[in-house]
């Protein structure tokens, strides 16, 4: 959470003058309901829904397309366990492509590790940075898949021009703490669809159907086994104001990730990863895409012995395949033994291996930052 201050603490103190915590209540226009046309203008995108975290908003998804067992959703190598696990969680099969030197999914990795078994494809916008939603988009439609973007990370983030969220069939987005924006827990889901929005309004709501309070939201009601992911007032009243917060804090952070993109130019074994669209770019984090392996660990311990943080990105806890992939085979792999799938994902490794993260820190100023990426330029020019 960027900033937070007496305006969120205002919007929580009306819901409580209204004794209305519940978000489903006989008259609309509660703080959820407000949130959620507010973020439909924004982006714009037709539909979207509150959940109670990224997870859940993947999950929601994925079940609202129709995924369930025998499926094979197509994920990248370099994301967060929740993408994965959403997938399992649905009785899916993910598929793991590699990622490429954007650190986004590789589309023609994906190509690869299309199967008859292939039903969607879920490419992920990393630490603010844009997968290549043209050819991703292409070959679903080709092949006819479901498109979903995990936009937990890069929420305001975009892609020529058009904001992450809108350009497959489902966006799904988290409200955790080290987002963006955030209301400490939650998760939204944009649907390009009427149906598919309607799907997911029984998917976060078991007894949807069921209430006639809530029968405006259907234009015909069909069997939909759901679950229960709604969120409360509270947090509906946060983020309406976190959102009114947006597009400054990506300024922030854009401004400050140029003062690098700027100092850093020309190095012969660095260069700054700005994904495939960098007009778009959240500006969260700073990445450096060394050489060689071995030059990405003399150069972080160079910088961090400065006080300049950058971390590999491998020793970030749940970000990549061979982290999290033991939870999802089927069968273990013999002791000692690399899991099965990880000889499919060696090129995602030796991108990985080769690259150097800092966190974005708006809170520092521009002229801070500016020494700083000084600094970091001399640093990586003298080893
Ligand atoms: C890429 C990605 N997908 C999904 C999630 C899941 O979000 P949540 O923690 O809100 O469940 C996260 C959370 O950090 C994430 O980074």
């Amino acid at each position: 959470m960027y900033f937070i201050d007496e305006k969120e603490l205002d919007a929580i103190r009306a819901v409580f003058e209204r004794k209305r915590l519940f978000r489903y209540q006989p008259d609309e226009g509660g703080e959820c309901d407000l949130f959620e046309r507010e973020f439909e203008r924004y982006l714009p995108v037709p539909h979207s829904l509150l959940v109670t975290s990224g997870t859940n908003a993947l999950i929601a998804a994925l079940k609202s397309g129709g995924i369930g067992p025998g499926d094979e959703v197509i994920i990248p190598a370099y994301t967060f366990v929740a993408t994965a696990a959403a997938v399992a969680q649905v009785g899916a099969v993910p598929v793991i492509a590699n990622i490429d030197e954007t650190l986004g999914i590789s589309p023609s990795d994906i190509e690869a590790k299309l199967s008859s078994r292939t039903r969607a494809l879920l490419p992920v916008h990393m630490d603010g940075l844009a997968a290549d939603m043209n050819a991703i988009t292409r070959l679903a439609q080709s092949r006819q898949l479901l498109l979903i973007e995990d936009v937990a990370q890069a929420i305001g983030g975009s892609f020529q021009g058009r904001k992450l969220g809108t350009l497959g069939d489902f966006g799904c987005f988290s409200l955790n703490e080290n987002k963006n924006i955030s209301c400490g827990e939650g998760g939204i889901v944009t649907a390009t669809s009427r149906a598919r929005y309607e799907n997911l309004f029984c998917q976060h709501d078991v007894s949807a159907q069921y209430n006639p309070v809530k029968s405006r939201f259907f234009v015909e009601t069909r069997p939909f086994l759901g679950s229960s992911m709604r969120i409360s007032e509270i947090s509906g009243a946060i983020m309406r104001v976190q959102l009114s917060r947006l597009d400054e804090i990506l300024r922030l952070l854009r401004e400050r990730k140029a003062i690098y993109r700027e100092a850093l130019a020309g190095l012969r074994q660095v260069r700054l990863i700005t994904g495939n669209c960098s007009e778009g770019d959240c500006g969260s984090s700073i990445h450096l895409l060394c050489s060689d392996p071995g030059y990405a660990i003399q150069a972080g311990q160079a910088l961090r012995n400065a006080g300049y943080l950058f971390a590999p990105v491998t020793t970030r806890p749940a970000h990549a395949a061979w982290k999290w992939l033991p939870l999802l085979d089927k069968e273990p792999a013999p002791r000692g033994q690399a899991p099965n799938q990880m000889a499919h994902f060696l090129q995602s490794v030796d991108v990985l291996t080769r690259v150097l993260r800092l966190e974005t820190d708006i809170h520092k100023s521009l002229a801070a930052t500016q020494t700083d990426a000084r600094s970091v330029r001399h640093i990586l020019e003298s080893l």
